[in-house]
């Protein structure tokens, strides 16, 4: 089958042709498969984050290409890369990053709003109770913990049924029982609703949850782990 994400030589090199200049991916060449789990792994500074933000297009490579189901994501036109954003990727980041002017609610909703579409009610509710939420939807970020805050933002990456789910240190704010407890739940909705799952932790017990396990090392892939 085709993978559904594809990277082909990734590079990035921030500040190019600087004496700062610093290449976070040397050649990444990577395949992810529609419904797996993966997790990312490697130090601090090694290139995870980067890595996810291109594979999200959320930021631009140097050379190299990201192709989603074949198709190269960043031939497109800003307007298409927008659209492909909105409907094909959920990204769930360290530090929630909600609205806080905006209940739990409106909060998961907005990318569908932005969007000018209407949630899907049934998968919606499936997604609330999966991740039990259901009673905090009209609170704002505020009168949430961080755990609950978190899950908010679950729901928020889940909403538009993206195919592929992009989590960067999801738990890393959270303590060891809320963590699992959240991660948990990512991963069984993630898994119930035939999602692709690509985890950045730094966790080894989370990682060693994961069907594959890829360890970055100075912008390198040095190992590929996989489970089944
Ligand atoms: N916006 C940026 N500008 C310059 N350097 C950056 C930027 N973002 C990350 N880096 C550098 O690129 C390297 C990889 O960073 P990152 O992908 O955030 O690593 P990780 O997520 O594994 O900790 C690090 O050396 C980091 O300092
Ligand atoms: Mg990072």
């Amino acid at each position: 089958m085709e993978p559904i994400l594809q990277t082909i030589e990734l590079r990035k090199t921030y500040s190019p042709g600087t004496p700062q200049a610093m290449e976070a991916l040397r050649g990444i060449n990577l395949s992810f498969e529609r419904g797996r789990y993966y997790a990312i792994v490697g130090k601090s500074g090694c290139g995870k984050s980067t890595l996810l933000h291109l594979l999200g297009a959320l930021d631009v490579p140097t050379s190299g290409k990201v192709l989603c189901e074949g198709e190269d994501v960043f031939s497109r036109s800003r307007r298409e890369l927008a659209i492909f954003r909105r409907r094909q990727i959920g990204f769930v980041f360290q530090s929630y990053n909600l609205l806080q002017e905006h209940t739990a609610l409106e909060n998961i909703l907005m990318p569908l709003h932005l969007d000018g579409r209407e949630a899907d009610e049934d998968y919606l509710n499936r997604i609330l109770k999966l991740l039990e939420i259901g009673n905090l939807l009209n609170k704002y970020p505020a009168q949430l913990s961080g755990g609950e805050q978190q899950r908010v933002a679950i729901a928020r990456a889940m909403a538009a049924k993206p195919a592929i789910v992009l989590a960067d240190e999801p738990t890393g704010n959270l303590d060891p029982k809320t963590s699992q407890q959240t991660l948990s739940l990512l991963k069984d909705t993630v898994a119930q609703m035939g999602q692709t799952l690509i985890l950045v932790t730094h966790d080894m017990d989370v990682a060693a949850q994961a069907q594959e396990q890829i360890r970055i090392h100075q912008g390198e892939i040095v190992e590929i782990t996989r489970r089944d």
